[in-house]
């Protein structure tokens, strides 16, 4: 079955093999197909599940999730070499919709220094693999590897030939991550003008992230026609990783004005996917991630939560929700303000007074200025202490402040309380530090 090309859909082809390559980030065969089971819920139209001539255990996993994973085209990578070709066909021949996967580097560098081949003998393996691999399968994508760095007459000659060989897709890789947003997509205008078969193959791109472009670069190799994006859950892959599925797909769905592509992916699915892969590979997610990291959707200064609670478009341009995380959080730290030490604390079962509200706060940010976050626990501990100081002094408490009415409060006199003057209204003090 051909990918759908229509337009303005975009193909994704997740590439576990490219995720995997990357010190720390491999995992085992049971492992491997839990991840491509979560990919298929997700809704990928590719999963490049291994490179089996690397190991058998490479071989096996692709055979496997060939076997059990059926909605997706599975891919398996192979050089441009018989060998590898023969067994990329055998692992991937299970599948509902087998891919292989063909590369060769294109680049004076990789050609000169790496391989020491010349062009013609890397151009005539590059077709002499492609016919292989189509006594397998119709579905063979080739790769130019080092594209961006390759020489553009060179590689236009290149990427002819192939197409006429039967490749049906053609990725051209920013494998060093060396490119920048404008240049990769006069990159890709360039060749598809140039190349007088292109129309017969899905043009696709793989960037890399060594200089953090590689969602940029992604998503403007797609503004220039390029239709089929190969990408990892959380960005992960070979030294800075690949570019990341999550960002690209969320760009589509916050800036459609912008990003005028669709996906079949199911954004609930995001979060969930991450954490999976987070949990096979032990390989936490940095905090600030977009998308899928910690703090995403988590606030902690106070002029944010306090926009936040009101309104949350205020500082949220994705619904949490929307890409599978729980919710939005607001945690609790020296930055913090009283609406969210109120509403945490409510959360919590405690319904408080204004003043206690405001004795609450003080405590946890000068426990705040101490560690670094306040838990759940600690405020717990917090409300008892004040609590029952309040218990014990006799101090007059005001009546429970509803969390909705806490600014306009704010602006009002204090209620006078007895034992404890307060030195200023909330008001003036009440976003913390992070003011
Ligand atoms: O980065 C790269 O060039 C690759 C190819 C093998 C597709 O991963
Ligand atoms: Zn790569």
């Amino acid at each position: 079955m051909e990918p759908v090309d229509h337009d303005n859909v975009l193909i994704f082809d997740t590439t576990l093999r490219d995720g995997e390559q990357a010190p720390g980030f491999s995992m085992r065969i049971d492992e491997k197909l839990a991840l491509a089971r979560q990919l298929d819920a997700l809704g990928v139209d590719i999963i490049e599940a291994g490179f089996p001539i690397a190991s058998e255990a490479d071989a096996e996993a692709v055979r496997l999730i060939a076997t059990r994973v059926r909605r997706p085209i599975i891919a398996g990578l192979a050089r441009c070499a018989a060998v590898d070709i023969e067994c990329a066909g055998r692992a991937v021949s299970p599948a509902a919709r087998p891919r292989i996967h063909t590369f060769i580097a294109t680049s004076d560098l990789h050609l000169e220094r790496k391989l020491r081949l010349s062009r013609q003998d890397a151009l005539d393996a590059a077709v002499a693999s492609v016919r292989a691999a189509r006594q397998y399968t119709d579905d063979v994508q080739f790769s130019a590897e080092d594209a961006t760095r390759s020489d553009v007459d060179y590689l236009c000659r290149v990427v002819e030939a192939v197409i006429d060989a039967g490749a049906t897709t053609v990725n051209l890789p920013d494998t060093v991550g060396y490119s920048t947003p404008d240049e990769i997509a006069a990159f890709f205008t360039e060749v598809r003008s140039r190349v007088p078969n292109a129309g017969r193959a899905v043009f696709s791109t793989h960037c890399h992230n060594d200089l953090g472009l590689a969602v940029a670069n992604t998503l403007s190799a797609v503004a220039a026609g390029v239709r089929q994006v190969e990408c990892t859950i959380n960005g992960i892959g070979e030294r800075a990783g690949n570019a990341s599925l999550e960002e690209v797909v969320m760009v589509s769905r916050v800036r459609p004005d912008r990003a005028r592509f669709t996906t079949a992916i199911q954004t609930p699915e995001l979060y969930p996917t991450s954490q999976l892969l987070t949990r096979l590979t032990g390989e936490p997610v940095q905090a600030n991630k977009a998308v899928v990291g910690r703090n995403a959707f988590a606030h902690e200064a106070g002029i944010h939560q306090d926009g936040v609670l009101k309104d949350r478009r205020t500082y949220e341009i994705m619904h949490p929700e929307d890409v599978g995380v729980p919710r939005t959080t607001l945690v609790l730290g020296k930055h913090s303000g009283r609406h969210a030490v109120a509403r945490r604390c409510e959360e919590m079962g405690h319904t408080l007074s204004r003043f206690e509200v405001d004795r609450v706060y003080r405590q946890m940010i000068a426990l705040a200025d101490r560690q670094k976050g306040v838990s759940d626990e600690d405020l717990r501990a917090i409300v008892a202490e004040v609590k029952a100081a309040a218990e014990v002094k006799g101090i007059e408490t005001a009546g429970p402040t509803p969390i909705s009415e806490a600014a306009d409060q704010a602006r009002r006199p204090t209620r006078r309380v007895r034992a404890l003057p307060l030195p200023a209204t909330p008001s003036e003090y009440g976003y913390g530090h992070g003011v």
